[in-house]
C-alpha cells in the first residue's frame, strides 16, 4: 500500500484561525488526541512567536510518545534557538523551517533577490542541521513562485539533507491541475529528488483546498498537511478528515491511504471544535452534523431500503454511531412509519394515513419534526398553533 504521510498543523495553522488562541492545556488536549487518531507528524506551534507558545509546544513535545513534533520557524537563528529549546525531552524532534519564495513576497515582504532568498534559507538550515537531524523546509507561497526558482530553491534543500520539501498553496490560489504539475515538474527536475519525502499544504481560499491536495498526491506527494475541520488563516487549511476519507472511500482511484485510526475522526472534529470555539457547519463533508443526515422522502425510502443508495462512507467508519433519518416537510410515508415503529407505536393503515397527514401540516410551519412533536401528533395532542 502506498502510505500518505499525516503532517497535522491543527495546532499551528489551526490555531492562526483569527480568534482562536489555545493555552497549554487546551494544546496537550488537543495533541493526546492527534495521537489517538494516528497523525504520523504534529506540527505543535510556533515557538519564536511567544513564551507561552514555546512553553505549550514543549508541554507536547514531552507528552506525546508517537508522533513526530514540530516547531515551526522562520529561517533566522533566532528562531531556530526557539525550536530547539521547545522540543527539548522530545522523542522525535523535527524543525520546519520555511522563508518565502514568490516574487510578489520577494519583493513586498522580504525586499529580497532571489539570491538573497537562496542564500537566507541555505544559512537557515546549515545551522539548524548542528542541531536537528529531521528538517522540513516550506517555500512559503511556493504557489506564486517561479517554476525556475522552485528548483533552485529545492535543490539546495535537498543538498542541504533535508528531508521534507514542502509546497505550500499559501494563499490558496492555484486549481488541482496547477497543483499538481508542480508536484511532477519538481519530480522530473530536481536532482536526487528521491532523497526527500515532497509534502503538500493547501490554503481554502477558493474552496479548492482537498482537491488540490488530491492532485499533489496523484503527482506524487508522499506527506499531506492539514487541520482537523480544516481551520486555519482565512478561508482555513486542508481538512484532515476530508482527505483521509476520500483517500479511504476511493482507494481503488487513488491507490494510496494515511494511517489514520479513522473511528477517531468524529471525537477530534468535536474536541478541536470545542477548544478553538470554532463551530462545524450542519454541511460540513464528513464532520458536519448533517454529513449522514437525511430528510428528503426519496433519500431516506432508499437509505430504509439499502444504506449505499444515498451514502458512500458509514458513519460507523469515522466513530458515528448511525446515519440521522431527520424528518421534515420533504419526508416521506416510509421513515415517518419506521419512526414511529422506532417510538414503539404500531398504527394500522387509517391511524397511520391520519398521523402522516397532521406530522405533513405541521412540517410546513417547523425547519425539523421532534420525537416529542410526534408523540404529541400520534396521541393527538397536538395543539394546531
Ligand atoms: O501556508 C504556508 O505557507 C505556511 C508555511 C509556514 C508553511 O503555513
Ligand atoms: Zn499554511
Amino acid at each position: 500500500m502506498r502510505k500518505i504521510y499525516v503532517f497535522d498543523t491543527t495546532l499551528r495553522d489551526g490555531e492562526q484561525s483569527p480568534g482562536v488562541n489555545l493555552n497549554t492545556r487546551e494544546k496537550l488536549e488537543i495533541a493526546y488526541q492527534l495521537e489517538k487518531l494516528g497523525i504520523d507528524r504534529m506540527e505543535a506551534g510556533f515557538p519564536a512567536a511567544s513564551p507561552g507558545d514555546l512553553a505549550a509546544v514543549n508541554a507536547v513535545a514531552k507528552a506525546v510518545k508517537n508522533v513526530t513534533v514540530i516547531g515551526l520557524s522562520r529561517s533566522r537563528e533566532q528562531d531556530i534557538d526557539a525550536v530547539r529549546e521547545a522540543l527539548i525531552g522530545a522523542q522525535d524532534p523535527c524543525i520546519h523551517i520555511f522563508l518565502a519564495t514568490s516574487p510578489i513576497h520577494r519583493k513586498h515582504k522580504l525586499r529580497m533577490e532571489k539570491q538573497q532568498v537562496l542564500e537566507t534559507a541555505q544559512s537557515a538550515l546549515r545551522y539548524a542541521k548542528k542541531y536537528f537531524s529531521k528538517i522540513e523546509f516550506s517555500l512559503e507561497d511556493a504557489g506564486r513562485t517561479e517554476l525556475d526558482f522552485m528548483v533552485e530553491m529545492v535543490s539546495m534543500a535537498v543538498n542541504e539533507g533535508v528531508k521534507v520539501v514542502n509546497v505550500p498553496d499559501t494563499v490558496g490560489y492555484l486549481n488541482p491541475a496547477e497543483y499538481g504539475a508542480i508536484f511532477k515538474h519538481l519530480k522530473d527536475n530536481v536532482p536526487d529528488i528521491e532523497k526527500v519525502q515532497l509534502s503538500a499544504h493547501c490554503h481554502n481560499d477558493l474552496g479548492m483546498a482537498t482537491a488540490n491536495t488530491l492532485a499533489a498526491i496523484q503527482n506524487g506527494a508522499d506527506q499531506i498537511e492539514g487541520t482537523i475541520n480544516g481551520i486555519g488563516e482565512r478561508a482555513g487549511n486542508t481538512a484532515i478528515e476530508e482527505i483521509a476519507m476520500a483517500l479511504e472511500t476511493r482507494y481503488e482511484f487513488f491507490g494510496a491511504k494515511t494511517s489514520l485510526n479513522l473511528s477517531e475522526i468524529s471525537r477530534t472534529s468535536r474536541l478541536v471544535s470545542k477548544l478553538t470555539g470554532m463551530v462545524v457547519p450542519g454541511n460540513k463533508a464528513i464532520v458536519g452534523a448533517n454529513a449522514f443526515a437525511h430528510e428528503s422522502g426519496i433519500h431516506q425510502d432508499g437509505m430504509l431500503k439499502e444504506k449505499t443508495t444515498y451514502e458512500i462512507m458509514t458513519p460507523e467508519t469515522i466513530g458515528l454511531k448511525e446515519s440521522k433519518l431527520v424528518l421534515g416537510k420533504h419526508s416521506g410515508r416510509h421513515a415517518f412509519r419506521e419512526k414511529l415503529l422506532d417510538m414503539g407505536y404500531e398504527l394500522d393503515e387509517q391511524q397511520l394515513n391520519q398521523a402522516f397527514a397532521r406530522f405533513k401540516v405541521l412540517a410546513d410551519k417547523k425547519k425539523e419534526v421532534s420525537d416529542d412533536d410526534i408523540m404529541a401528533l400520534v396521541e393527538e395532542k397536538l395543539v394546531d398553533t
